[in-house]
């Protein structure tokens, strides 16, 4: 498991890369987790819907833990269900790494961030395309990661949102005037074609989907969309 320090953490330069199971073939996850560590992506994100925040259902806290003695990699939970404090707990004893839950399903939201971090992960906030920035600026002292979705939640494949990444600079002129630590999260049609200007807008963490697990070449593609390759 990655014990990432909090320095670690928040001063990555280059982006981090996320690939997203919900991609890959629902058969194998294994062979997807070693195809993103064989690409050189630091992180695995793991799309978890209850069918009633978003209109899809994926899996719980047991693929996490069948497959957290197949990677060493940032295991990534990205929580699209109602109630999200009735999961936490699971999640990060199945070796989570960070849990991000949605603002718009939860009342008690920094009760929540404190209750991930009391179980020892990092803890992220994350907003749909209808929320703005200002809705969850009471919480950004609290946050190790800010999920800015730039899809409406619920399905891969689908086209990048360009509206959403205004709040981007929105999040990182907040973070810099008052200090705060959190890594600014990028998920939704992100790809070899919308990765720049994602990078450009301040993103720390790109995630992808559809187009990490139908690249050709994977490695190639991490590096494109880190900024590095042609
Ligand atoms: C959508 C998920 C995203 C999705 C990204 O609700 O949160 O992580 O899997 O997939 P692409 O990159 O195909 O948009
Ligand atoms: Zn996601």
């Amino acid at each position: 498991m990655v014990n990432l320090s909090d320095k670690e953490f928040s001063t990555m330069k280059k982006p981090i890369i996320a690939p997203s199971v919900l991609g890959a073939d629902f058969s194998n996850f294994a062979a997807a987790v070693a195809d993103i560590d064989a690409a050189g992506a630091e992180w695995v994100h793991l799309d978890v819907m209850d069918g009633q925040f978003v209109p899809n259902l994926t899996f719980g806290p047991k693929l996490v833990a069948d497959l957290r003695s197949q990677s060493a990699a940032v295991f990534d939970v990205h929580l699209m269900v109602e109630r999200p404090e009735n999961l936490i707990e699971g999640f990060a004893k199945a070796g989570a790494d960070a849990i991000t839950f949605h603002v718009e399903a939860a009342v008690h939201s920094h009760r929540i961030l404190r209750a991930i971090q009391t179980l020892g992960k990092k803890a992220g906030i994350s907003i749909v395309p209808s929320t703005p920035v200002s809705y969850i600026e009471a919480l950004l002292p609290f946050a190790d990661i800010v999920l800015v979705m730039t899809v409406d939640p619920g399905f891969g494949g689908q086209e990048l949102i360009p509206e959403c990444l205004e709040k981007i600079p929105i999040l990182a002129a907040l973070r810099e005037k008052r200090g705060f630590h959190f890594l600014i999260s990028v998920d939704g049609g992100i790809n070899e074609s919308t990765a720049a200007m994602v990078r450009d807008a301040g993103a720390d963490v790109l995630i992808t989907g559809s187009c990490f697990f139908n690249a050709p070449d994977k490695a190639r593609l991490v590096g494109h969309l880190k900024g590095c390759a042609d």
